[in-house]
Formats: structure tokens, C-alpha cells, sequence
């Protein structure tokens, strides 16, 4: 057990916090790590010790940390206009920049935009959405919303619903009715002997359309999908599944929600995840890299159609009934212009394409180690999963935590990474990193997984 001093911001912090996704227990024994400051793509703990972010803090820190300009243009429109909100037609420019700049960069041609403040709310905002359309066109029964297994989408009652989580769910008496899972396509744990990756996308879009059919298409409102997966563990989806989800949404009159709060603003290569995997969505999520996270916003994006409903119906019911108090909020508004702007200037889809290719190869150069059963990405996201047997696939017992075992031999060698159920270690570093830093994230993974093996071997685990 780790002896606390009383007043140390560790014991504060057991006195009075409830952590979200923490063991509390253990929490109380072991207390948290504690960050004092970052800068650029590394973080800086109450020792002074440093570490490289390979995780983004969570899939988001896209411009790193101590950003001088995002900190100033913060302090500048606190001075000038510190709040005011959006509500019965008030407005302030931040937000209106914000929502022109969205609107030029979108993946799609898209009408109009909504803010919120977090990605479980953009989700939790598209479902509403989603729901109120369907009413406003006469199909009040279309209200199903189908997520996939292992899919995430947010905390809210909503969102989580949406997701495929069932550690989420547990014991919230959730997901609520009517929201729906399909299978989701893991390539490398789920496909038959010799079946392609087309032919496996093909069969999991015919799950989805059997679901569909079982369920009865007129009472299926909506499909919620990110491009690629991220805390279901990095999961791409395999050729041409999206060319097949999509046609099947399209037969049955589905809508289809991307939600690219971890995919949006040039993760995959691409400003946004649809455009790597060419999707056509009707509404698009975005959060996270929107504000390079240093204030809390996240936007819907919305089609033509879904914004002449939503005319339509504030014309009929005399209001658009939906907002938060900080929905476009000018702080957040303010910082995140000034980080599209600076993608803009940086060019940060071409900066992620110049560095890409040496995470992915070097991720790849694991390949052939005996705990390395697969490794996936695209982009600067990407995965390996840790297996007891390479031939068999076979993974370790979840109650061994290798990949968590291994994440915290990264943290010794300096490198923070993210580990995923089924062993699974995620790398996601700022959109800034430089090819030497991806070297130094690469180094430390190695360290890891040597210490890794070792540990497997003096434990007898393999
Ligand atoms: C794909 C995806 N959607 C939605 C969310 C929820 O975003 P937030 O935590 O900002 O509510 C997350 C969070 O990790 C996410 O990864």
C-alpha cells in the first residue's frame, strides 16, 4: 500500500473525488498519478518526470500542450466577452466564425451546425435529432437507434446507449430500450478460416440488415458508427464494409451518424474519418480535436433535409426545443477558430500523412514478435494486440492485464499509452509529433513489451 502524506494532493484528491473509469477501490489505496503541466507532445507528473503522451490524454490533445496562442486568444475573449449564450436568437461572432469554418471544412455538404460541449452530448444531440425528424415526417414509430458491440459513443444516458459497452452499462439499467447492437468488425478476431476481408464485410453488413428485418426497418431510425473504432480497440473497418453498411441504411431508410469525435480534424490522414472511408453521413459528430481539447465543445453537423425539419417543426411547435446553457459558448468557441486555424497554417492533414507512415511502420516492425497477434492503423491511430498464442490467436486470461502490465512498463520508459480489453495497446500521440518523437514512442513500446515477455515467461503465462 502506497503511505499518502495527509495533505498531498493525492490524499485530497481520495478525500473528496469520484474518479470516472477507476476502480475506486483501489483508487483509495493507490491513490492517482497527478499531472502538474504539459508541453508540446509531453506531460510533466508532481516529480518532475516526464513523459512522452502517445495517447493524446484521451485520443485528443492534437496540438499538444502550452499552446501559447490557444492560451492567449482564451484570455483575450474572456476579457472581451467571458460568456453569453445562444439562446432565442442571440448570438456573438466566435460562434458564428466557428460554425462558417466548420461548414467550409465539412466532409459532406452540410447545412447547418449545433454546439454542445462534450461528444457525449454531440451524440446524445444527434439521437434527439435523429427522433425528432423521423416525428416531424409522419414516421413517429422509426425511432430505433443501432449502434455496433464495442462501439463508444459518449456517457450520457443516450450516447452509452448507443454504445456497444456493456461494462457501461452494467447496473445503470442501461442501454435503454430501443437502442440496438449489431456485431462490429474486427477483421482479426472475428473472420472465418480463408474468409477475405470482403467477404467478412459482407457478412457482418448481413447481420446488420438481418437485424434490421428482425427488428422491422419501419422502426429503425438510425445507424451511429465511428470511422474508425477507438476505445473499442482501434477497430478499421475492412474493405468495402462501409460500401455495404451504407447501401443497406440506404434500402431500409436509415439515417447514418458519423461520429467522428475521435477521427475529425486529420487523425486517419484525412480532415475527417468520413472522407478516408467515404461515407455519406447525414449528421457528423465532432468534439475532441475540435478545440485541440483545451476548453470543453464539441458541433453537429446536419444535412439540408434534417435542418428544413427542423424549419418545418419551429414553425409548427413555435420553437427549435433543444440547448445547453453553454452551447457555443465564446471561450470555446474563440479557441477552437484558433485551432482550425492553426491546422490551416500548419497543414496538419499533410503533417499527419509525412509522419504517419513511420508510426505505422514502425508499429508493424512488432509484427513478428511471439506476443504480437496483430497490428492495425491507419493515419496516427493505430494498435497492437498482445495474444498468449500467435498461431491460435488465443489471448491471454483478462485477469492476467498483460496489455495493462504493459502500459505501465511504457510509463517506466517514459512513453503513456492506453490499454483496451482483449489486451489491446492503443497509440494515438498528438497530430504534432515529429518523426524523432514517434522513434522515442517506439522505443519505449519496445522496452514495454521485452519486459512484457519476460514477466509472461517468469509468471508462466504462456
Ligand atoms: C468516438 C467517441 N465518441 C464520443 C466520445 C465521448 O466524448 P466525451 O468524452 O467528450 O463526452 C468519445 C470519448 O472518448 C469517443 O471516443
Amino acid at each position: 500500500m502506497t503511505i499518502l502524506a495527509p495533505n498531498s494532493v493525492q490524499a485530497r484528491d481520495i478525500a473528496s473525488v469520484v474518479h470516472p473509469q477507476t476502480n475506486l477501490v483501489t483508487h483509495l489505496t493507490q491513490g492517482p498519478a497527478v499531472i502538474e503541466r504539459g508541453d508540446g507532445i509531453f506531460i510533466y507528473d508532481d516529480s518532475g518526470e516526464r513523459f512522452l503522451d502517445a495517447a493524446a490524454g484521451l485520443w485528443c490533445a492534437s496540438l499538444g500542450y502550452a499552446n501559447e496562442r490557444l492560451a492567449k486568444v482564451a484570455y483575450e475573449q474572456m476579457r472581451r466577452l467571458g460568456y453569453y449564450h445562444f439562446y432565442r436568437s442571440t448570438t456573438n461572432e466566435p460562434g458564428v466564425d466557428l460554425a462558417e469554418a466548420l461548414l467550409r471544412i465539412a466532409p459532406v455538404p452540410m447545412s447547418k451546425v449545433l454546439f454542445q460541449c462534450s461528444g457525449s452530448e454531440a451524440n446524445d444531440t444527434a439521437i434527439k435529432l435523429v427522433w425528432y425528424y423521423h416525428a416531424a415526417i409522419g414516421k413517429p414509430e422509426k425511432r430505433k437507434i443501432i449502434g455496433r458491440r464495442m462501439g463508444y459513443h459518449g456517457s450520457t444516458s443516450a450516447s452509452i446507449s448507443a454504445s456497444g459497452k456493456s461494462d457501461m452499462h452494467a447496473d445503470f439499467g442501461l442501454p435503454f430500450p430501443g437502442f440496438l447492437h449489431t456485431e462490429y468488425p474486427h477483421y482479426y478476431r472475428h473472420h472465418d478460416e480463408g474468409e477475405t476481408e470482403e467477404q467478412f464485410a459482407s457478412r457482418m453488413a448481413d447481420a446488420l440488415e438481418a437485424l434490421i428485418l428482425a427488428e422491422r426497418p419501419e422502426t429503425c431510425a438510425a445507424f451511429i458508427a465511428e470511422p474508425v473504432m477507438g476505445a473499442g480497440g482501434v477497430i478499421l473497418p475492412p474493405a468495402t464494409y462501409f460500401e455495404r453498411v451504407q447501401a443497406i441504411l440506404r434500402k431500409h431508410d436509415i439515417l447514418f451518424v458519423v461520429d467522428e469525435v475521435i477521427c475529425g480534424f486529420g487523425r486517419t490522414g484525412n480532415m475527417f474519418g468520413t472522407q478516408t472511408f467515404d461515407l455519406a453521413p447525414d449528421i457528423v459528430t465532432v468534439a475532441k480535436a475540435l478545440s485541440a481539447s483545451y476548453v470543453p465543445i464539441s458541433a453537429n453537423l446536419v444535412s439540408n433535409a434534417i435542418y428544413d425539419i427542423l424549419l418545418a417543426q419551429s414553425d409548427k411547435l413555435g420553437i427549435f426545443g433543444h440547448g445547453y446553457t453553454y452551447s457555443s459558448h465564446p471561450v470555446s468557441a474563440a479557441v477552437a477558430l484558433e485551432t482550425l486555424k492553426i491546422y490551416e497554417e500548419r497543414d496538419i492533414v499533410a503533417q499527419v500523412r509525412r509522419v504517419a507512415p513511420r508510426m505505422q511502420a514502425g508499429l508493424r516492425s512488432y509484427a513478428d514478435h511471439r506476443l504480437v497477434g496483430d497490428v492495425r492503423g491507419v493515419g496516427l491511430i493505430g494498435a497492437i494486440e498482445i495474444v498468449r498464442d500467435k498461431a491460435t490467436k488465443q489471448s491471454f486470461e483478462a485477469k492476467a492485464a498483460v496489455a495493462a502490465f504493459l502500459v505501465r512498463r511504457a510509463q517506466h520508459h517514459g512513453v503513456i499509452l492506453r490499454s483496451m480489453p482483449g489486451d489491446i495497446v492503443a497509440f494515438c500521440p498528438p497530430l504534432i509529433v515529429q518523426e524523432g518523437e514517434i522513434d522515442e514512442m517506439l522505443a519505449g513500446f519496445g522496452k514495454a513489451l521485452d519486459d512484457t515477455a519476460v514477466m509472461v515467461r517468469d509468471k508462466g503465462l504462456a
